[in-house]
C-alpha cells in the first residue's frame, strides 16, 4: 500500500514541502530512498529500520520504496526519519491513513525509537502555515520553537510510540501554544555591563548613539588601552529592540544553524557576534558542502564586532564588501547557490599602527612610514568606503579615570536610540526597511533632501576630502539618522556637518 506524509526541508532560510510516498510491495527484500537525498538522508534508513524494530513492531521483510517529492529539490538533514517511518507504519496498516491528513511531520529517530531534536524547525513552522496545514508534529524538544508561529497546532512527541498512540486515539500528545505576547520592547542584552562604566569619551559614544539609532557602520581607532573594545561590547545594551519581522528572520537563521533550544528559542534580542580575527572566510560569510550560514548571518538584524581590525586576513575582510553593500550573500555550489540574509551594522576597531601610537600625545610611535602604510593597507580602500562614521577614539587621562562624575547611562541613551528608531520605522513603514542605513539611492532622495547652504557644504567636503559617490550617500544616511535623534524634519546644516566630520579621517590618516 502506498503511504503519503508531508514533510519539509530547508533551502537557504525557508522551509520547501516535502511529499514521503512510501510502497511496500511483494519482491525481494529491499530498502530504497530515491528522490535526490543526501548523504544524511540516506542514512535514515538505518535508524528508521532500528527504531521500528526496537518499537515492538515487525520490520516488514518486503520491498520498500520511498519517494520523496518533488525529486528536483535536494534534501538534506536527519528531519525525514519520523515521516518516513510513520509512512512505513501506514503502510504496514499500523497507523490509519486517514488519520495522517493535515499533518506536516518532521523529527530525528535515534535507535531505540525515541524522537530527538531538529534544525530549522522555525521555518518549518511558518512552511507548515504558508501551505495550510493545521497540524505540525516536532521532536519535544523543539516544540516551544515552532510555536512562536501563530495558527498551527504544534505538537511535540519524544518517542515513536506515542505517534502510533496519538494517532490511534490512544493517547494525545503535548501541545506548544504559541505566546501571543512577545515583549520584543522590554527587553534588552546587558550582561552587567553599561556605558556609565566609561568615563569620558563624549565623542565615541556620541558616534555609537548615532551608529545604533540608524544602524550605521563605524571605524573606531585608537591607541592600545583608549576602550575601543569596552565601547564596542557595550553597544547592545543601546540597540532598539527588533520589530517582530526583524525578531523572527533573525530566529530562522539561529533556527538553521541548530543554535535554539528549549531555553532559547525565539531571539529576543538583536545579535552581537565578535569572531576571532584567525575565522575563515567560510566562517564569516557561510560556507560548507551544504551551505551553512557564516558570521555575517548570524549577526543579520544585529552586530558583528571585528576587533584588531587589520588582524584579519585581506580575502577574509574583502568578502565583506558584498553583504555590505547588499544586505545578503549568495554561496554559489556546482549544482545550486543559496542566498542567506546578512544585514547587519559593522563596528570595527584598530590601532592607528603596529606599535599603537602613531598620533598619541603620551607616548613616541616607533613605526616607520612604511610600516605604517603596510599595516593601514591591510583594510583595503572598498572596505573603508563603507564604514560610515570613522572616530579617534584617544586614551582617556588617568586622572579623569578616577573621579566620581556620573556618566550618563545606556537606558538613557537607548531611550533617545528608540524614539530615533520609532521615527523611521514610520517612515518606512510597509517597505521592509527598518532603519535608515539601508535606504536605497530612490528614498535617499526622496527623505534626504538638503536646502541650498547643505548642498554647498556636501559638494565642499567631496571635493576637499575626494569622497566617493558612495561615501556622499552614506554620508546623506547618517545626516538623516542625526536629524531623527533631534526629531527633525528636515537635514539642517548641523546635521550634516556632523555627518561629514564622520569621514574626515580617512584623508587625515594618510602617512
Ligand atoms: N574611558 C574609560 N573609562 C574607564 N575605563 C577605561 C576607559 N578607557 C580604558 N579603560 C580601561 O582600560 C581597559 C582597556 O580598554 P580596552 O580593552 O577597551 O582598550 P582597547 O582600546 O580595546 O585597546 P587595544 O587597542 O589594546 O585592544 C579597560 O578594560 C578599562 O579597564
Ligand atoms: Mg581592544
Amino acid at each position: 500500500m502506498i503511504s503519503k506524509i508531508s514533510t519539509a526541508t530547508i533551502y537557504g532560510i525557508d522551509g520547501i514541502k516535502i511529499d514521503v510516498e512510501v510502497d511496500i510491495s511483494f519482491g525481494l527484500p529491499a530498502f530504497n530512498i530515491v528522490g535526490l537525498p543526501e548523504t544524511s538522508v540516506k542514512e535514515s534508513k538505518e535508524r528508521v529500520r532500528a527504531a521500528i524494530k526496537n518499537t515492538g513492531f515487525e520490520f516488514p521483510n518486503d520491498r520498500i520504496t520511498i519517494n520523496l517529492a518533488p525529486a528536483d529539490v535536494r534534501k538534506e538533514g536527519s528531519s525525514f526519519d519520523l515521516p518516513i517511518a510513520t509512512g512505513i507504519l501506514v503502510s504496514m496498516g499500523i497507523i490509519n491513513a486517514e488519520k495522517i491528513k493535515g499533518y506536516l511531520i518532521a523529527g530525528e529517530l535515534s535507535l531505540d525509537g525515541r524522537i530527538k531534536g531538529v534544525k530549522g524547525v522555525l521555518p518549518i513552522a511558518m512552511l507548515t502555515k504558508k501551505e495550510g496545514i493545521q497540524n505540525l508534529i516536532v521532536p519535544g524538544e523543539n516544540g516551544k520553537e515552532a510555536s512562536v508561529v501563530q495558527g498551527v497546532r504544534v505538537h511535540g512527541a519524544t518517542h515513536i510510540l506515542d505517534i502510533v498512540h496519538f494517532f490511534r486515539g490512544e493517547q494525545e500528545l503535548e501541545v506548544f501554544s504559541s505566546e501571543s505576547d512577545l515583549l520584543l520592547d522590554r527587553y534588552a542584552k546587558t550582561d552587567g555591563l553599561n556605558f556609565s562604566d566609561i568615563k569620558g569619551q563624549a565623542q565615541a559614544k556620541r558616534a555609537l548613539e548615532i551608529s545604533a539609532s540608524g544602524g550605521h557602520n563605524v571605524l573606531m581607532i585608537g591607541p592600545p588601552g583608549s576602550g575601543k573594545t569596552m565601547l564596542a561590547r557595550r553597544i547592545p545594551t543601546i540597540l532598539p529592540p527588533p520589530v517582530y519581522e526583524e525578531a523572527i528572520e533573525t530566529t530562522k537563521i539561529h533556527s538553521i544553524a541548530g543554535l535554539l533550544n528549549a531555553h532559547r528559542y525565539l531571539i529576543m534580542e538583536r545579535p552581537f557576534r565578535a569572531p576571532h580575527h584567525t575565522i575563515s572566510d567560510a566562517g564569516l560569510i557561510g560556507g560548507g558542502h551544504i551551505p551553512k550560514p557564516g558570521e555575517v548571518s548570524l549577526s543579520h538584524n544585529g552586530v558583528l564586532f571585528l576587533d584588531e581590525f587589520p588582524e584579519f586576513r585581506r580575502n577574509v575582510l574583502d568578502s565583506l564588501r558584498q553583504p555590505l553593500e547588499d544586505g545578503y550573500v549568495t554561496i554559489s555550489r556546482v549544482t545550486h547557490s543559496i542566498t542567506f540574509p546578512a544585514r547587519f551594522m559593522l563596528i570595527a576597531a584598530m590601532n592607528p599602527c603596529p606599535c599603537g601610537y602613531w598620533g598619541d600625545s603620551r607616548r613616541a610611535c616607533s613605526c616607520s612610514a612604511t610600516q605604517i602604510r603596510k599595516y593601514r593597507s591591510r583594510v583595503s580602500g572598498p572596505l573603508l568606503d563603507r564604514m560610515d562614521i570613522h572616530i579617534e577614539v584617544p586614551p582617556v587621562a588617568i586622572k579623569d579615570l578616577s573621579v566620581e562624575k556620573e556618566e550618563e547611562s545606556s537606558e538613557t541613551i537607548r531611550e533617545r536610540v528608540i524614539n530615533a528608531r520609532s521615527i523611521q520605522r514610520e517612515r518606512f513603514s510597509g517597505k521592509k526597511i527598518y532603519s535608515n542605513s539601508h535606504m536605497p539611492p530612490r528614498l535617499i532622495k526622496k527623505y534626504c533632501i538638503l536646502n541650498e547652504g547643505g548642498k554647498s557644504l556636501i559638494e565642499k567636503a567631496v571635493e576637499k576630502f575626494g569622497l566617493s559617490p558612495r561615501a556622499y550617500h552614506r554620508i546623506l544616511k547618517v545626516a538623516r539618522t542625526i536629524a531623527d535623534l533631534e526629531a527633525k524634519e528636515h537635514i539642517e546644516e548641523s546635521h550634516l556637518a556632523e555627518a561629514i566630520q564622520y569621514r574626515s579621517l580617512d584623508k587625515r590618516m594618510t602617512v
